[in-house]
């Protein structure tokens, strides 16, 4: 018999506890199920069934309870079933639940808007349009830049990450398993190299330096600055490795994007909304994109996701060019304004801060003892660790999985990322208490010793 579930939300006993091994007999039966009915090419990281989740804790089918340092991938960052997401939500749906905001528009749609142009970055006037995914939003952010300007070319970067269908998997790096088979690709897709202190040739002091003249010279030979639509970067990389640019950076390539009229265009679907310690994360140097995409974490849960930017160029594409039938839903527009609402009286981007201030000093720290651990990175909330073989760059992401792999065993959710899949990226929600952000990092640590 299955335990009974406990209600989720922030209410959920705020403990790590294992009754039973990872995964027990109930997820195991799931499992089963999920063999026999789901596709295989949809994987899953942990092999346990969710029936509650709330504040920093994740239960499974069998009443394990789990630290959560991945947030679904970065996307409750107010926690699961948060409390103004989970009363908005009701009240929506009890109201109605679709009507297509192309059919017959509600007053939901247009606050989510008027609150992603109030807190995206830049005083100008802006517009928003909601979409339903974050790969979603970054096509359609293409579409606006290519009918604004009138330009077709889209500029991207090594170790990027921007979604799953055609165009995202063409503006997207890494051939496995995102790309693998699913060709041919979207074309006029250009690929510049990233600004990667770890990994770049001359070193990062070099880096910082050299990347931004690497990035125009290419741009300048290889596909003409006048045929360039838009550069769409994601200010701190994501799937690709928590990569974080060095200063001076991003404004260069705004610089260079204005100069020569091309749309920059940052996607923080990962990064954006209080992760990085900023409610964006271009803030931390002032940045200011024509178009910015986010979704993960706007909507508590709840799928989302939107494109903001400057008015001129949003409203350059005729009526009826944008949209789609579920695009900004009622529901999931309430559940956005629940935790925006939530963001800002909790001060989450102090919260991201906080855990940041918390686990970088204990990850270098884990450095000095762990020679496999060659560079510990990242800001606020959206941090990581690369591991290499000792005393090289060389990638080890077999000892990536197996930190990984036996955290799980101990009821640590811990995800892994990276071009070369040797990353450990730490997401946890940013209302997650001092008690179990310490224990978490305790288990990593274990684990490194188990290495
Ligand atoms: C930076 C970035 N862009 C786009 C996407 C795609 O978002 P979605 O999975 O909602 O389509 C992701 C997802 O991980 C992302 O991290």
């Amino acid at each position: 018999m299955n335990p009974t579930p406990p209600l989720g939300g922030p209410g959920l006993a705020q403990q790590r506890r294992l009754v039973t091994d990872i995964p027990g007999p109930a997820s195991r039966e799931l499992l089963e199920r999920r063999q026999r009915s789901v596709a295989r090419g949809l994987s899953h990281v942990l092999p346990v069934f969710v029936t509650a989740a709330g504040g920093g804790v994740v239960v499974d089918a069998d009443g394990n309870s789990l630290i959560d340092f991945g947030s679904g991938i970065a996307v409750t960052s107010v926690g699961n079933s948060a409390d103004l997401v989970s009363s908005r939500v009701a009240e929506q749906v009890a109201q109605f639940t679709h009507t297509c905001f192309m059919v017959a528009p509600y007053q939901g749609y247009v606050e989510v808007c008027e609150e992603l142009n109030r807190l995206t970055p830049g005083d100008h006037e802006k517009r928003s349009a909601l979409f339903n995914s974050g790969a979603e939003a970054v096509e359609n952010a293409v579409k606006i830049a290519r009918h604004a300007t009138g330009r077709q070319a889209v500029v991207v970067f090594d170790h990027a990450y921007h979604g799953r269908t055609n165009l995202t998997m063409a503006m997207t790096a890494k051939n496995m398993p995102y790309k693998d088979g699913f060709g041919p690709f979207a074309s006029d897709v250009y690929r510049v190299p990233m600004a990667y202190p770890f990994r770049w040739p001359g070193g990062p002091a070099a880096c910082k330096a050299e990347a931004l003249e690497v990035v125009k010279g290419l741009i300048h030979t290889q596909v003409g600055e006048e045929n360039v639509a838009a550069i769409v970067i994601e200010p701190v990389q994501g799937e690709g490795g928590f990569i974080v640019p060095p200063d001076g950076f991003l404004p260069g390539l705004a610089d260079f994007c204005r100069s020569n009229g091309i749309v920059f265009v940052a996607d923080e679907i990962q990064s954006g909304f209080c992760r990085t310690g900023d409610w964006f994360a271009v803030d931390h140097e002032g940045v200011v994109p024509d178009l910015i995409t986010t979704a993960k974490g706007i909507a508590g849960g709840l799928p989302l996701a939107g494109v903001t930017g400057r008015a001129d160029m949003m409203d350059a594409v005729h009526p009826g060019g944008l949209g789609g039938t579920f695009g900004g839903n009622p529901v999931a527009c309430a559940a956005a304004l629940g935790a925006i609402e939530t963001m800002a009286k909790e001060d989450l981007p102090a919260a991201a801060r906080h855990i940041g201030d918390v686990m970088l000093p204990r990850l270098r720290k884990l450095a000095e003892s762990q020679p496999a651990i060659g560079d510990v990175r990242g800001r606020g909330a959206m941090i990581a660790i690369e591991l290499v073989r000792p005393g090289t760059i060389e990638p080890d992401s077999a000892a990536a999985a197996k930190v990984a792999k036996a955290c799980h065993a101990v009821g640590l959710v811990l995800l892994t990322c990276g071009t070369y899949s040797n990353v450990l990226r730490f997401l946890p929600p940013l209302v997650i208490g001092n008690d179990l952000l310490s224990e978490g990092l305790s288990i990593l640590e274990d684990a490194f010793a188990g290495l």
